[in-house]
């Protein structure tokens, strides 16, 4: 069991294969960044394995693969076949924006994949395009109904902003309830990377607007989730994540490793490590040392909530997949 230097336990492995995405999305990545890290710079899938092989043995049952957007890396499918393989039975998912997942879908379930959470901003063609800058919503679209298909449990991401896809909160709230799929809406969290004077909507605006056409109660947060979940009279659940806040600090249970080796144990690189050399050196007594030194040095609470509510933070989502 990985317990961290503030006694919480650590189960959950968030793990970024790739910065690069295909999107463009106004809250994240607008601009290409000014330079990629140089492909030679990635971790191969082995060595990530040789990573994850360690995590694993130490107490991990909970893997998410994230990028950028994950389905750019080639074989993303025997990847998490490596890892599957190593260990049944462990809570697999991955997060991707859907563009490339209809393709995909059925070999990342047959390699062990079990979730998947789609962002989904807008049911609007032309919405979808302005905010992810690039026509997206029909490959989105299918590759959701092809996730569904092939069984995979699907989960649906919205980042509400002011005067784009705000007015669409029911909309895609009601598309993803029709399908069986749960959806988080979460807080626009600013960043200097995103495009300038983006506002998102609070969580209780967004709750302000799901109660004027239905009846929930609050649950209150499952587990570790950040998500604040409410439930519908008929049973449905929507989650709102507010990383504004910091309540969901005391019981985190993750940690992330980033597509260049770099192990952050919160939201910033401030106490991160790198366990590139270990792992090329095929150091297995390294890499565990490493992890147990990232998670002695884990923050209490995300600094979000000590910087002044204006300042933006400096943390690139596409480095570490949110
Ligand atoms: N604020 C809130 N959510 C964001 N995401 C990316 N950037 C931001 C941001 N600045 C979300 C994406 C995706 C998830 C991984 O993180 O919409 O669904
Ligand atoms: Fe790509 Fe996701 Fe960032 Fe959009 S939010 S640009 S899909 S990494």
């Amino acid at each position: 069991m990985l317990i961290d230097g503030h006694g919480r336990k650590v189960s959950y492995l968030r793990v970024s294969v790739t910065e690069r995405c295909n999107f463009r999305c106004q809250y994240c990545m607008p601009e290409k960044p000014f330079s990629w890290v140089p492909k030679e710079n990635l971790l191969s899938f082995e060595d990530l394995f040789l990573f994850i092989k360690v995590a694993i043995d130490e107490g991990i049952t909970k893997i998410r693969i994230t990028g950028g957007e994950p389905l750019l890396r080639t074989d993303l499918d025997a990847f998490i076949m490596m890892i599957n393989k190593h260990k049944s039975g462990l809570d697999l998912a991955l997060t991707s924006n859907g563009y490339l997942l209809k393709e995909a879908a059925q070999k990342l379930k047959d390699a062990g994949l079990k979730r998947v959470n789609i962002s989904l901003d807008s049911l609007k063609p032309n919405v979808a395009m302005q905010m992810a800058q690039k026509d997206v919503l029909p490959k989105v679209m299918a590759g959701i109904d092809e996730a569904l298909r092939v069984g995979l449990k699907v989960k649906i991401n919205m980042v509400p902003i002011k005067g784009i896809n705000a007015d669409e909160i029911l909309d895609v709230l009601e598309y993803a309830k029709a399908r069986g799929m749960s959806i988080r809406f979460i807080e626009y969290m600013e960043n200097k990377f995103a495009k300038e004077k983006l506002q998102g909507l609070s969580a209780h605006e967004v709750q302000a607007i799901v109660a004027k056409k239905y009846h929930f109660k609050e649950i209150g947060r499952e587990g570790s989730s950040p998500a604040q979940l409410f439930e519908f009279d008929d049973g449905y659940r929507f989650g709102i994540i507010d990383p504004h806040k910091h309540d969901f600090c005391e019981d985190c249970n993750r940690i992330r490793l980033t597509a260049e080796g770099m192990l952050i144990p919160c939201l910033y690189f401030d106490e991160a490590m790198s366990i590139k050399e270990a792992v090329q050196n095929g150091d297995v007594i390294g890499a565990s040392e490493i992890l147990k030194e990232v998670l002695r040095n884990k923050p209490e609470k995300n600094k979000w909530t000590e910087d002044d509510a204006n300042e933006t933070s400096n943390r690139a989502f596409y480095e570490t997949g949110g």
